[in-house]
This record gives structure tokens, C-alpha cells and sequence, in this order.
């Protein structure tokens, strides 16, 4: 949902091409974030002049942009500060006009790139129309630009204003969700960068010479209220009395030669340094003259910690390229023997057969005492979540009940602090989810986060968690991470249960599949070129296709027609075969395509019930069954997946449908990484 990247050197000698492409790659590793359209501000002949490039599409149609410019490619900036965006259309369509960054004024005094939704905008745009500013997109940022310009021009005293308190009184007039970065001419070689409710961290390259561990954060009281209503014509900042102001990246206080990269994700960063700071929720962010300060407006009930450490990243440049596939998709399918092993790695004992979730070992007692678990999560992470319900509940014997983030906020669910809700995200940043959290956080309820990101905002504001290791997902679809995160899940539930004697030989039977499973997995994998050619030969030219299954493989008929339906675009279902009978028969015929999931499991006399109740209508139904099932009449076009335990099985039966969606994606021509109108990391509401 819109990535964002900013790039400043301060005595460290670029030239303007080196810039551009620094902005342009950053871009490019954060496009799965939206590719609707993308832009940039870079400093033009001199500092009083800002250039804006901007174009409809991804990156490379800006880069086409910029390369057109007269720009003086070869011009160095000893210091410089640039800002970049790759736009998810929600306010107005994917239009230049509406392309980020947006400007204050025909001169591009303030310029701001921007993630997020400001759920007031409509109110200030009212407000400065009637000031007489000219608006000239339908999005909700350029309200920011404008607004940064009005404070600015109602401000007498301009030559003490910083940069930061006047991006200070701008953020307390937004309401929503955002992360923005503001430019100026009025502040050369200087950005301000704040969040609330979106992700931002910002790298730091340096010399070796300059070690720094954290930054403190500075409190600023505003010893007077701006305004009453939406600032008065003359409006006047309040002053900032500084209660800390020990924010210095430099331990000399001698300016130091430094490189500064803020982004919405560390894969636009680590390339660069893998030294990074993130940024919390109301954090402004100010770099000027080689030092990164961090403000915070004082409120009493603020108990964020004073102090934002420098992180070391552990993901590696290779980590987030596509090497030798053609896709990140086909890439993240391909690595889950992988994954799989990153996921269990360190964490499961084969030979003990126990499991150790180290970040939920000292909350285990609490939630064996809790009255039911409640999972919450969007999309493919929700389907993780169904498909390990029964296992869970198997081993625990605690009532697990599963929801989407969005309805069960919209349904204001009821939660009491006997409760243990856990949050499950591959990104950590999905705004439903996260809001889900924060309403079980106020009820007392002991949250837990299941993700793929460290340091995104659900690890960080839940109380313990685990982390699924399944490496950077850049493909829009997610694939790795559901079957990492149901690894998880499992695991969590082995743990849970280990104190329940009568469940050991369940456990044993688990763990010991837990072992074997990335070879089964591989086995799956070398059926790529013949589910290639069941796309090419019988399905992609299928308006539709029903996928069924019960028990285990529910999960599994939900997640592999939202892969399809994703990706190919090609209308699919996942139906539950129980309730075949009970209205979705009718759709079958000898026309309609189906796949059924029928493994060996205890339902399966009940999956064979459901294949008869399609083929007595006519219906010919593809069959993912187990390699060594005799009992499939071989009239049938079957995929065969490796037998498994029934509680992972549907780690086996996904991939298949995985490479179809895959396939038929490509077949018809969609691009796989980016399908349209989506975004890998879903910000707002
Ligand atoms: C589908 C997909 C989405 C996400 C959903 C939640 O392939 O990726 O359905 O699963 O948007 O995202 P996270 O897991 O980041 O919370």
C-alpha cells in the first residue's frame, strides 16, 4: 500500500545520476507495496529549485521519465536530500496528477511523498480552498503539502522555525494513518519524516569511525495551543520548550560524513546498510546537517520507550533478488523446502521430540489458563489460521475460534482478559489487523504475533510472539509464508500441549512428519512441467474453476482459489464438500471444471461421497490425492502429493495449486509479481 523511500548524503560526494539511481532502485524493491504510479524530488540547478518527476505505472516508466529530463546527469551535491513514491491508488485513480510526490505550490516549496490515509483530509482541503490554495489531484496527501506551506507562510518569526517544529504542528492536524516524508526548498539537504500507524525506518551508512548504538528521543512540550478550530489566518506556531535534546548521531559533534535511506520496508535499505533504525508510532524524524533527531509531542499516557536503537538487519542483498526465476512468486514457491526448515530451524527438537517457541516461553502457563484463543488475520494469513484450527484445538483442547481482522472489528467482538487473541500477519503492517490488536490490547487480552517482519508493528506491539523465518515475500501473492506460518502455528500448538501426557504420541507423530517434510515438499515441486501443462492444455482457457475439499483441506480449497483467482484473474471457489449437497451443486456439469482435494485422512469415505455427487451430475473432476492411492480409478486426471500426517497434509496439497495459479497467471499474460488493483502490504482500513 504505497512504499516510500527518501535518500540523503551529507558530505559524502554524489552526482545526480548516482542519486536518481539510488531513488529508482529503492523504488523498484518497494513496488510490490503498489505500482499504480511512481515519483520523485530531486534538487534542480540549485537548492531554491525542486524537480518533480512523476509518471503513471511502475518504476521503469518513471525511469523513463527521468531520463528524458535535461537534467545534468553528471552534477555532484556534496549533500543533498531526496524523496521517492510507489503509488497504491485508494484517494483517485492511477493518474499523473495524483502520482505522489505532491507539491505545496507551482514552486515546489514543500514537496511529500506519503503511505497511508488522512481520514480528515476533506476537512483541511475546505478549509485551505477557502485560504485560496489550488489543488491539483483527488488524492488526500496534497492536503499535507498545502497545509506544511500555509503554517509555514502564517509563521512571523521565519528565521528561528525549524523544520521539524513546523512539520510538528502540521502532523497535529492530521488524523489517519500515515508515513510521510516532507522536502524543501525553504530547508535544503533536510527531510522530515513521521509515522502513525504506517511503517518507516530509516538506515545509516557511515564510516566505521562513527559508532553509534541508539538515539534518544526528544520531548517537546507546545507551550501553547495553535488553534482552537483549524488555524486562523494568524495562526502562530506555538513555541517547543525542549526537555531533551541529546539526539546526536555524531559523538564528536564534528559533522561526520553520513548517508541516510528512510523506507517503508528494510528490502529498499539493506542493499545500502544494514544498520536501521525504526521508527514508532507519532515519531518525527528530522535529518539535518549529518544528524537524524527524533521528536515526539509530550503527552502524559505516552510510554514509548525514550530511546530508538540501531538494529543490525539479518536479511541478505540475495535474500531479496529473484536469481535465476522468473518470478518472485515462482522464486518463494520454490524455496519453501527451504523455508520450511528456516521456519522449524533451532526451534524443534527431532530426537526429544519437543518444540521451543523461545518467544512465547515465558507466557505458556498464561495461555494454557485462558479461556479460548481467538486468531485474527486478512487474506491468505486467515486461511493459516483455519487451517490449523482443528489441530489446535486437538492438542490444546482450548476453543479456538478464527476471524477476519475486519469483521471482527466491524462486529465489535467481544474479548476479556481471560482471553489470548493472536495476530497473524507475513507483514505485520496489515491495518485491519493491527487495529484488531490495539482493540484487544485495550480489553486486556494477552496478543500474540505470528509474522514474517521483524520489527513491524504487530511483533512490536504484542506481547510475545513468534517470528516464521520465512525470508522476504515480494511477490504480491503470498506463498512461502502461509506455509510457514502454518508451520508456526503448529509448532505453537505442539508447545502449548507439551504438558498433556495423553497427547504425546499426537505430538510425536507430528514432529516426526515436521522432519520429513521438506523433502515431500520437493517431490511436490518436480510436478512443476506437468501442472504447466494441465494449466496450458486443460484450465487456462476455464472461465472458472470450483475447488472442494473438507476438514484439513478446507483451508486448503479457500487458499488455493484466492492464489487463482489472484493471480490469473480466473474466477475461482474454494468450496467445502460438506456443503456441496447444500446449494453449490448446482452449478455442476459436464462444463464446469473442478479440483477435488482428496487425501487419506479419516474423511476421506466422505470426500469419495462428494466425488460421486459430481460425477452423478457429470462433473470430471481433477483429483489431488496421495501418491500411493490405488483406490482412484485412473479415468481420472489426478496430481498426487506425498502422504503426510492429516494435520500437514495441507502443506502438501497447496503447492500444487500454488504452481497452477502460478502457470495460468503467466499463460495469460498477467504480471505474476504485481497483479492489478492489489498491494502486498495493506495499510488502511
Ligand atoms: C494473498 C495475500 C493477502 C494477504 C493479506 C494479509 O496472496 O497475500 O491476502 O495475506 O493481505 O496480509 P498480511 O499477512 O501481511 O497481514
Amino acid at each position: 500500500m504505497c512504499g516510500i523511500f527518501a535518500y540523503l548524503n551529507f558530505l559524502v560526494e554524489q552526482d545526480r545520476r548516482f542519486i536518481l539511481d539510488t531513488l529508482l532502485n529503492g523504488l523498484s524493491r518497494l513496488e510490490y507495496r503498489g505500482y499504480d504510479s511512481a515519483g520523485l524530488a530531486v534538487d534542480g540547478a540549485s537548492e531554491e529549485d525542486i524537480v518533480i518527476c512523476r509518471e503513471v505505472g511502475k518504476v521503469a516508466a518513471l525511469r523513463k521519465v527521468v531520463d528524458a529530463q535535461t537534467f545534468d546527469f553528471s552534477k555532484v551535491f556534496v549533500s543533498h536530500a531526496a524523496i521517492a513514491h510507489t503509488r497504491w491508488a485508494t484517494h483517485g485513480q492511477p493518474t499523473t496528477f495524483n502520482a505522489h510526490p505532491h507539491r505545496s505550490d507551482d514552486h515546489n516549496e514543500f514537496t511529500v511523498v506519503h503511505n497511508g490515509i488522512i481520514t480528515n483530509y476533506k476537512e483541511i482541503k475546505t478549509v485551505l480552498e477557502k485560504k485560496g490554495h489550488r489543488f491539483e489531484s483527488e488524492t488526500d496527501t496534497e492536503v499535507v503539502a498545502k497545509l506544511v506551506k500555509y503554517v509555514y507562510d502564517s509563521h512571523k518569526n521565519k528565521a528561528g522555525l525549524t523544520f521539524s517544529d513546523l512539520v510538528k504542528n502540521v502532523i497535529k492536524e492530521l488524523e489517519g494513518a500515515f508515513a510521510l516524508i516532507v522536502k524543501s526548498i525553504h530547508f535544503p539537504n533536510e527531510v522530515v519524516a513521521a509515522r502513525r500507524g504506517s511503517p518507516m525506518l530509516i538506515g545509516v551508512k557511515t564510516s566505521n569511525k562513527l559508532k553509534v548504538d541508539f538515539v534518544d528521543v526528544e520531548f517537546t512540550n507546545p507551550d501553547s495551543e495553535i488553534h482552537d478550530g483549524l488555524l486562523p489566518a494568524d495562526a502562530q506556531l506555538p513555541k517547543f520548550a525542549r526537555t531533551q535534546s541529546r539526539a546526536f548521531l555524531s559523538e564528536t559533534g564534528m559533522p561526520q560524513p553520513i548517508e541516510f535511506f528512510i523506507a517503508s520496508d528494510p528490502s529498499a535499505i539493506v542493499e545500502h546498510t544494514k544498520r536501521v533504525l525504526y521508527l514508532e508510532d507519532d515519531d518525527i524524524a528530522h535529518i539535518c546537517e549529518g544528524e537524524l533527531r527524533i521528536h515526539r509531542l509530550r503527552r502524559d499516557d505516552d510510554d514509548t520507550p525514550t530511546v530508538r536503537s540501531i538494529h543490525t538487519l539479518e536479511m541478505e542483498i540475495a535474500e531479496i533478488m529473484k536469481g535465476s526465476f522468473d518470478h518472485f512468486m515462482q522464486k518463494e514457491i520454490f524455496e519453501q523446502p527451504e523455508s520450511f526448515f528456516n521456519t522449524m530451524r533451532g526451534r524443534v527438537n527431532f530426537d526429544d521430540h519437543k518444540v521451543t517457541l523461545g518467544g512465547l516461553k515465558a507466557y505458556l502457563s498464561t495461555i494454557r489458563r485462558c479461556r479460548r484463543i481467538v486468531f485474527s488475520a486478512c487474506g491468505t494469513s486467515y486461511h493459516s489460521c483455519l487451517a490449523t484450527r482443528a489441530i489446535f484445538e486437538e492438542l490444546t483442547e482450548i476453543p479456538v475460534s478464527v476471524e477476519l481482522a475486519s469483521d471482527f472489528l466491524d462486529r465489535k467482538t467481544p474479548i476479556f482478559r481471560d482471553d489470548v487473541c493472536v495476530f497473524v500477519s507475513q507483514s505485520g503492517e496489515t491495518a485491519d489487523t493491527i487495529l484488531a490488536l490495539r482493540y484487544c490490547l485495550e480489553r486486556g487480552a494477552l496478543c500474540v504475533g505470528v509474522t514474517n517482519t521483524v520489527g513491524s508493528s504487530i511483533s512490536r506491539e504484542t506481547h510475545c510472539g513468534v517470528h516464521i523465518n520465512a525470508g522476504p515475500e515480494i511477490g504480491v501473492a503470498s506463498t512461502k509464508a502461509y506455509t510457514s506460518q502454518f508451520i508456526a502455528l503448529v509448532m505453537m500448538a505442539i508447545q502449548l500441549s507439551e504438558d498433556r501426557t495423553s497427547m504425546t504420541a499426537r505430538r510425536n507423530e507430528i514432529i516426526d512428519e515436521l522432519h520429513a517434510l521438506p523433502g515431500k515438499v520437493k517431490r511436490v515441486l518436480e510436478q512443476d512441467a506437468s501442472l504447466k501443462k494441465l494449466a496450458q492444455d486443460v484450465l487456462h482457457k476455464e472461465k472458472s474453476l470450483l475447488i472442494m475439499g473438507r476438514g484439513f483441506q478446507n483451508a486448503t480449497c479457500l487458499e488455493g482459489a484466492l492464489k487463482i483467482k489472484e493471480v490469473s484473474y480466473m474466477h475461482s471457489e474454494g468450496i467445502l464438500a460438506g456443503e456441496l449437497k447444500h446449494g453449490p451443486l448446482a452449478l455442476i456439469d459436464e462444463n464446469m471444471p473442478v479440483i477435488l482435494i482428496m487425501t487419506k485422512d479419516s474423511l476421506y469415505p466422505k470426500v469419495e461421497n462428494a466425488l460421486n455427487q459430481v460425477t452423478s451430475r457429470k462433473g470430471q473432476p481433477i483429483i489431488i490425492c496421495n501418491e500411493d492411492d490405488t483406490a482412484v480409478e485412473s479415468k481420472y486426471k489426478t496430481i498426487r502429493v506425498p502422504q503426510t500426517v492429516d494435520a500437514l497434509q495441507g502443506l502438501l496439497t497447496i503447492i500444487p495449486l500454488q504452481l497452477l495459479s502460478y502457470h495460468l497467471a503467466v499463460i495469460n499474460g498477467v504480471n505474476v509479481d504485481f497483479p492489478r488493483n492489489l498491494a502486498k502490504s495493506v495499510t488502511v482500513e
